[in-house]
């Protein structure tokens, strides 16, 4: 029966999640960016922050802007790709890389590295400061991907706060570092600038782990804090991936706070040292060499 009153508006809650799927929507088919597997809470608060920096009223107003005004697109995806990092980041991690991980990688001719999600490029930096160390970095090729232009420009740059010297030294120290951090940068006022010989052989490329396929042949990759932001299934495609551009051997190594666990693509992958999160793909016989 028809009332006079209408129907019942939703609580706002359920509008902004309808404001959030028309957004995700808009995105994808406006410019090919698929979110719609990531984790949906995170998603939503990134999008609402996004509504908040923009001063705007409600999601529906930055859809519009998202359709009609192309120059906003980077805008967005820096808002949503949350491309936060630092150098040597999780140090212990760091370490292990170097005294478990590049003793194996010693023995090949050629070191293929993908590091995907790599941000403003201070892991990738610090990466090549460590192969370096480590006499291994000539023959070292890194693959440094990711979907935020902006953020791979800057991380071509190299050019980062000068307040952020003193954590990322300490953590370069942690990592089991030889030198000074200082000696791998010159600062400037308020910035410091990597020295841009550390990006001899650094690939930069736009790569996005929801619509693209492996473009290369690694025999480490390394994906921090990414798959944090996806789905399940998400996830599971994204390991897939890694699985199948690793070398038999090869090794993963995630964020600290994610896992293979639950992921039918990590079948494959056993633990090389579980609480640091690097893996390794088995051999075809299953030893791992
Ligand atoms: C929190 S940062 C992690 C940076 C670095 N790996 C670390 O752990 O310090 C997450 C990065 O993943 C990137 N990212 C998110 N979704 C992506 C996708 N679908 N394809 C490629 N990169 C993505 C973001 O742009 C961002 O730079």
């Amino acid at each position: 029966m028809n009332t006079l009153a209408g129907p019942t508006p939703p609580p706002d809650t359920v509008l902004e999640d309808i404001e959030v799927e028309l957004f995700v929507r808009a995105l994808k088919l406006r410019y090919g960016y698929d979110f719609s597997q990531y984790a949906p809470a995170s998603l939503k608060r990134r999008v609402l922050q996004l509504v908040q920096a923009q001063h705007a009223d409600t999601v529906s107003a930055i859809t519009a802007r998202l359709l009609h005004e192309p120059d906003f697109l980077p805008v967005v995806l820096e808002g949503l790709s949350v491309p936060v990092s630092e150098m040597f980041r999780d140090p212990d991690v760091f370490r292990a890389l170097r005294e478990q991980v590049f003793p194996v990688l010693a023995s090949y001719p050629q070191i293929n590295i993908w590091q995907a999600g790599c941000a403003h490029g201070q892991e990738v930096y610090s990466l090549a400061i460590l192969l370096e160390e480590a006499g291994l970095y000539e023959r070292s090729q890194i693959y440094a991907t990711d979907f935020n232009e902006s953020a791979l420009n800057q991380a071509q740059e190299g050019i980062y706060p000068a307040r952020d010297a003193q954590l990322w030294s300490r953590n370069y120290l942690a990592a089991g570092g030889s030198h000074s951090l200082a000696d791998y940068y010159s600062a400037r006022y308020e910035l410091i600038k990597l020295d841009q010989r550390l990006r001899r052989n650094v690939i930069f490329a736009n790569h996005n782990l929801v619509t693209d396929e492996v473009f290369c042949e690694a025999h480490l990759v390394l994906c921090r804090n990414v798959l944090i932001y996806f789905s399940d299934p998400l996830q599971d495609r994204t390991l897939g991936l890694f699985r199948d551009s690793l070398v038999r051997g090869g090794f993963l190594c995630l964020g600290t706070r994610e896992s293979l666990a639950f992921a039918p693509s990590a079948v494959d992958f056993t633990p090389m040292n579980a609480a640091l999160r690097i893996y390794r793909l088995e051999s075809r016989n299953g030893g791992g060499g």
